[in-house]
Parts: C-alpha cells; sequence; structure tokens
C-alpha cells in the first residue's frame, strides 16, 4: 500500500515537473536594492520576438581621411548646421541618414537629387531640426541619455513617420459618450491604450510631457493645509495615467523604478526612477523646442484629424524596452551627431506652404569660372 501510495507520490511529482518544464520560466532581475522585492520579470519569448526591432544596421564604412580633400563650403552651397563636417563624414552621414529614416525612397526624400542644395522639400528643412535635435539630445540630456546617445534610427528604425509619436486626444464627442451626463471630461472611457484601458484620465501626455510648462506629476501634496497644497484627484488620476504610459512604454511594470508601500519616497526608489525624471524633462524641452517647430512644417495628412501636430513620448525612443536597442550604442560610429551644432539653425521656412516647391535653392550669381571640369554643373 505504501508503495503504491510512494509510487503515484512520484508519478505526480513528475506531472508537475513536465507541466513545469512545458510552460516558459520568465526570467527575474532584481532592479532596486536587495531585498526590496523590485524585481522585473521578462518573458523570454518576448524578449526574443522583439530582437530585430531592436538590432542596429550595420555602421556605414569609414574612409581614411584625404588631406587634400576640399573643404565643406567649397563644395556645397547650402550647409546650414553641419557645417563643422568634413566632406567624408558629410557624405557618410547622407547615406546613413537615408538607411535610418527612408531607406526605401533614400536621397529623394529629403532631396530633390537634380539639386541637392535646394530646399523644396518639406523633409529636408523637418531634418536639419531634426539633427540640430539629434544632437541637443545627446549633448545636454547625458543624465538621460548618458555615453549611449542616440541617432536618427533610435526613434526612425527605417520610417519616416517614427512608432510611438503621439497627438493630443481629445477624446470621443460628448453625444457618444454620454448624452445623459454630458461630458466625460476626458476620462471613464475605458478603451484607450494610452492608459492600459483603465478609466483614468487618457490624455495625461498633453498634460505632463507637452510642455517645460506641464504641471508638476505628484498624487501627495507637499504642504498639509487646504488652499496651499496644490494637488487635486484628477491631478492624481492624470498620475496613475502617465505611469502606466511609462510602464507599458518601456516594457517594465511599477517596481522597475517605485517601492510600492511608498510611490513618492525617493530614497527607496530605484536608480532609474532618476533617469526617468531626467527623461520627462527631456521629453518637455524636445516638444517645446523642436517639435513645436517642426509641426507647422508638416503636410496636413501629418498632423491629427484636430490638426495638431505629432510629438515625442517615451515610447518614441524606447518602444518597449527599458533601454532603446537594448542598450547598443550607435553613437561612437556617428560622434558628429554627439557635438553641439556651431550654427545654431534659426530655421528658413516656418510652415510648410512656404516650402513645398516654393523655394528652390537658387544659387549666388555665378562667378567666372575656369572651364568646366565634366560631370560638375
Ligand atoms: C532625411 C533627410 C535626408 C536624406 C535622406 C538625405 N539628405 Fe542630404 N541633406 C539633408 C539635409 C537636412 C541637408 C542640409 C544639412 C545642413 O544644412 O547642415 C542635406 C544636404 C546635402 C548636401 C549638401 C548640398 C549643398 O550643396 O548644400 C548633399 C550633397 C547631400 N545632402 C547629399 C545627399 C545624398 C547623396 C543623399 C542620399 C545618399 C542624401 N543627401 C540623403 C537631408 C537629407
Ligand atoms: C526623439 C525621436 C526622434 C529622433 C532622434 C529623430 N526624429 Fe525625425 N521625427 C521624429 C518625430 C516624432 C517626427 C514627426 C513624425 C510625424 O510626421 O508624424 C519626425 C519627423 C521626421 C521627418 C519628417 C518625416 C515626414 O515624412 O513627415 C524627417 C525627414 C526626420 N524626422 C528626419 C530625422 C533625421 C534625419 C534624424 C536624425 C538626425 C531624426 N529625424 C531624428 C522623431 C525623431
Ligand atoms: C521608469 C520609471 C517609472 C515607472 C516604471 C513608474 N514610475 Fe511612477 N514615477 C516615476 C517618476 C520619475 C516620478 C516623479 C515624476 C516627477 O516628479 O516629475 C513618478 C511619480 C509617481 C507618483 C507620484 C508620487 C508623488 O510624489 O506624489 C506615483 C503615485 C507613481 N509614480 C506611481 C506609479 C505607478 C502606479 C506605476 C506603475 C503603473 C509607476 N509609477 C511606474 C517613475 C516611474
Ligand atoms: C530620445 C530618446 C529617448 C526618449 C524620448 C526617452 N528615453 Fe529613456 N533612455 C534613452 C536611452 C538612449 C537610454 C539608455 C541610457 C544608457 O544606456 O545609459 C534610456 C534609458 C532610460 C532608463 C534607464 C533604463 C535602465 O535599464 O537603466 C529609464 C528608466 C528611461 N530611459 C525612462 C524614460 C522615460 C520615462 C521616458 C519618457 C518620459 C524616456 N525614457 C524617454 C532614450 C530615450
Amino acid at each position: 500500500m505504501v508503495r503504491v501510495m510512494q509510487a503515484a507520490l512520484w508519478s505526480s511529482v513528475a506531472f508537475v515537473l513536465l507541466l513545469l518544464t512545458a510552460c516558459e520560466r520568465p526570467q527575474a532581475v532584481q532592479g532596486g536594492y536587495r531585498g526590496t522585492s523590485q524585481i522585473q520579470l521578462y518573458q523570454p519569448s518576448t524578449l526574443a520576438a522583439n530582437v530585430a526591432l531592436n538590432t542596429v544596421p550595420e555602421p556605414e564604412p569609414v574612409d581614411d581621411p584625404d588631406p587634400e580633400a576640399p573643404k565643406l563650403d567649397e563644395v556645397y552651397k547650402n550647409v546650414q548646421v553641419l557645417t563643422d563636417l568634413s566632406v567624408l563624414d558629410f557624405s557618410r552621414l547622407m547615406q546613413a541618414m537615408s538607411t535610418w529614416v527612408a531607406p526605401e525612397q533614400g536621397c529623394s526624400y529629403c532631396h530633390n537629387t537634380k539639386n541637392l542644395a535646394s530646399d523644396e522639400k518639406y523633409a529636408k528643412i523637418v531634418a536639419r531640426h531634426m539633427l540640430q535635435m539629434t544632437r541637443n539630445i545627446n549633448n545636454t540630456w547625458k543624465t538621460h541619455v548618458g555615453e549611449t546617445g542616440v541617432t536618427c534610427y533610435t526613434c526612425h528604425r527605417g520610417q519616416p513617420v517614427p512608432s510611438g509619436d503621439w497627438f493630443k486626444n481629445p477624446g470621443l464627442p460628448t453625444q457618444v459618450a454620454s448624452d445623459f451626463m454630458g461630458g466625460k471630461h476626458g476620462q471613464n472611457t475605458p478603451t484607450m491604450a494610452t492608459v492600459g484601458n483603465a478609466s483614468l484620465p487618457y490624455d495625461p501626455l498633453s498634460k505632463f510631457l507637452d510642455s517645460k510648462d506641464s504641471p508638476t506629476i505628484r498624487v501627495q501634496g507637499e504642504k498639509a493645509l487646504a488652499g496651499t497644497n496644490g494637488t487635486s484627484v484628477k491631478l492624481a488620476e492624470n498620475t496613475y495615467g502617465l505611469m502606466i504610459y511609462i510602464s507599458n512604454s518601456l516594457g517594465v511594470n511599477c517596481t522597475f523604478c517605485h517601492q510600492t508601500r511608498a510611490m513618492a519616497n525617493w530614497q527607496q526608489s530605484s536608480p532609474q526612477r532618476v533617469t526617468a525624471w531626467h527623461g520627462i524633462r527631456m521629453v518637455r524641452d524636445l516638444n517645446t523646442t523642436y517639435l513645436a517647430k517642426v509641426g507647422p512644417l508638416l503636410p496636413e495628412h501629418r498632423l491629427s484629424a484636430e490638426g495638431d501636430y505629432p510629438k515625442v513620448g517615451c515610447a518614441t525612443c524606447h518602444k518597449g524596452a527599458n533601454k532603446p536597442l537594448y542598450g547598443s550604442k550607435m553613437l561612437p560610429d556617428y560622434p558628429e551627431l554627439g557635438v553641439g551644432a556651431k550654427a545654431p539653425y534659426a530655421g528658413g521656412a516656418t510652415a510648410f506652404k512656404d516650402v513645398e516647391g516654393l523655394n528652390p535653392y537658387k544659387s549666388p550669381p555665378p562667378k567666372p569660372k575656369p572651364p568646366a571640369t565634366p560631370g560638375t554643373s
């Protein structure tokens, strides 16, 4: 009898073990300080499925420097941002930008290929702002991007319109929301992916990431008395909405940054929360300084139904990974994207209507030249 029971026990243990090996075991990574249970679980199959998205293209080959090579301003007529590059580095970067942003269309996405100096395509003017933005990120936001830095590829990944950009979300029209109650004040609509289909206010991005003047992200008031507190239930709900968005953008849960028994407490938070704090300030800067200028340069079909322009969020770079491109460093291969822009680009055209087709670059009246060499025009 005992034997039969033992055999039954062993076979059930074997069965359970078999079940366990058939299931995928998530990898547990300790994020916060030891003993704080700030553990992240990663599903190996999810990580593997995202490898292609997070693999960086081969760097463009580097030619040996040629001391005889002409200076940039001797060859090109309308370079306003990349003035500090050698002709070789300039051409190499143009190749790379084509691969990163418009691999199908190539140079012609930004250029009239018969006149590379012309600014007649809006994409070229936008790309100038983007070059300055990228240099600014790598220079002034090392608190967030470290030495890893970013290139155009971090956001674009071979697409002219990067995934993970966002617009103001006006929500559903009042009648659809509820005839009876009137407006829902931008909440209680559990179909909005930004906040994980929760009933929370569904546009925390406009509230918190749009501008340098966005309100502080708080649930707990810092002052006790009514009138001096400055927080509200709505602000708290918006905060939770934003936190869900941040977690989804990075593919992590709250414990990646917080000790959940004391969300607000910085001493008990992980170092990554500090990186995220700088990231929030960086995104506000990018949207205020660059995307607000790029918006009016875009054609109408790039804008939202309400005419709002696209903006950068955490997902624009991270795309579901705690470090974009799983932490691969592309910047060392393109150091020219890591230096400060020498010639600030104030931005020639400021609206789409002033770009397309209207201002093909007119070269200054030609100087008397020696007889033309074949292949130049
Ligand atoms: C994503 C947009 C983009 C793509 C794609 C692109 N370029 Fe450019 N190109 C620019 C911008 C922006 C400038 C101006 C840079 C500046 O003002 O500092 C420029 C300037 C140039 C110039 C200087 C022209 C002059 O006389 O002022 C040349 C040459 C050039 N590009 C060649 C190329 C070639 C060749 C390709 C394809 C391999 C290419 N570009 C792909 C955006 C692009
Ligand atoms: C932080 C993310 C980010 C980085 C880095 C970035 N971009 Fe962009 N880019 C955007 C966003 C967001 C838009 C607006 C997309 C839209 O039109 O919806 C955009 C738009 C553009 C467009 C206009 C595309 C179109 O068809 O309307 C061009 C061209 C472009 N970027 C080139 C570049 C180049 C070149 C670099 C690198 C020097 C670069 N970008 C770096 C986020 C980024
Ligand atoms: C990638 C890091 C990160 C993740 C993941 C994250 N948070 Fe946060 N959280 C922050 C940062 C940074 C702040 C402070 C923002 C600021 O001050 O600008 C914050 C603030 C908060 C606050 C406000 C605290 C106060 O001072 O009142 C709450 C509550 C909060 N988070 C909850 C959550 C919840 C719930 C989740 C999961 C759904 C989450 N967080 C996920 C980084 C993160
Ligand atoms: C311009 C691209 C870009 C944007 C936008 C961006 N990040 Fe990052 N982030 C990076 C890069 C690059 C790194 C890797 C830095 C490194 O290797 O040291 C990083 C790292 C982090 C880390 C540290 C991860 C770790 O494992 O240590 C956190 C947390 C983070 N980002 C949060 C955010 C949040 C929250 C937002 C939105 C408010 C955001 N990021 C927006 C580029 C970006």
